[in-house]
C-alpha cells in the first residue's frame, strides 16, 4: 500500500489507472512515480465513465535534463479509433514541454503490439532497438523502444 496520504486527484489517478489496466498491475512505487509526474499523467472520462489513461514518469538523464517515460497508455476497446489516445498523448507531451528540462519522450511496447507501434510512429516517434526479454511476465517478452524529441 501507499504509505503517505495523497491528495484526491492523486488517488483518483492511481485508482482510475489501476481499474483501467487491471491486466497490468504495477508496484505501488510505479504508481507513486507517475503521480509525482504531475499532469503528464492523465485520465479520460466520457459521461463520468473512465475510458482512458496515460501514465508517465520523469527520468533524469546524464546531462542534467530529464526524459518523459510513458509507463502506460490505454483506451477502453469500444472507445478506440476516435482520437482519445491521441488527445491523451498530446496533453501529456504539451504538459512536459512546459518544463524546458524535459527534452525527450520514450517508451517500450511489446514487439507484437503492431497497433501501438503504428500509433506511436504516426505520432512522430522513431522505432529504436529491440530489447530481448524486456518483459518477464508477458509473452512475447521482447520489446521495442520508441522515442521522440520534445523540442
Ligand atoms: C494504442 C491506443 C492507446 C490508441 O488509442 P486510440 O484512442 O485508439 O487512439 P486514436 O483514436 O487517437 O488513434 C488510433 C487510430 O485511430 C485513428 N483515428 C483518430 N481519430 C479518429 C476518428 N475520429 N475516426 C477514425 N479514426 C480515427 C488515428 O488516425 C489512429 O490511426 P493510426 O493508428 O493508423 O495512426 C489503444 O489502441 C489502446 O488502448 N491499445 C491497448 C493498450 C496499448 O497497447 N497501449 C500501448 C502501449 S503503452
Amino acid at each position: 500500500m501507499l504509505q503517505t496520504p495523497l491528495p484526491n486527484t492523486a488517488v483518483l489517478k492511481r485508482e482510475g489507472w489501476r481499474r483501467l489496466r487491471q491486466s497490468l498491475l504495477y508496484q505501488d512505487s510505479i504508481y507513486r512515480q507517475c503521480i509525482q509526474a504531475g499532469d503528464t499523467t492523465q485520465l479520460a472520462f466520457h459521461a463520468q465513465v473512465l475510458i482512458g489513461a496515460i501514465a508517465c514518469r520523469l527520468e533524469a538523464d546524464q546531462n542534467g535534463g530529464a526524459s518523459l517515460y510513458i509507463v502506460s497508455l490505454g483506451v477502453l476497446a469500444p472507445y478506440r479509433n476516435s482520437g482519445i489516445g491521441t488527445r491523451l498523448l498530446h496533453r501529456s507531451l504539451d504538459q512536459a514541454r512546459t518544463d524546458s528540462n524535459i527534452t525527450a519522450c520514450y517508451l517500450h511496447v511489446q514487439i507484437s503490439n503492431k497497433d501501438a507501434i503504428r500509433f506511436y510512429t504516426r505520432q512522430g516517434f522513431t522505432v529504436g532497438p529491440v530489447i530481448t526479454n524486456y518483459y518477464r511476465r508477458i509473452e512475447p517478452r521482447d520489446a521495442v523502444m520508441l522515442s521522440k524529441p520534445l523540442w
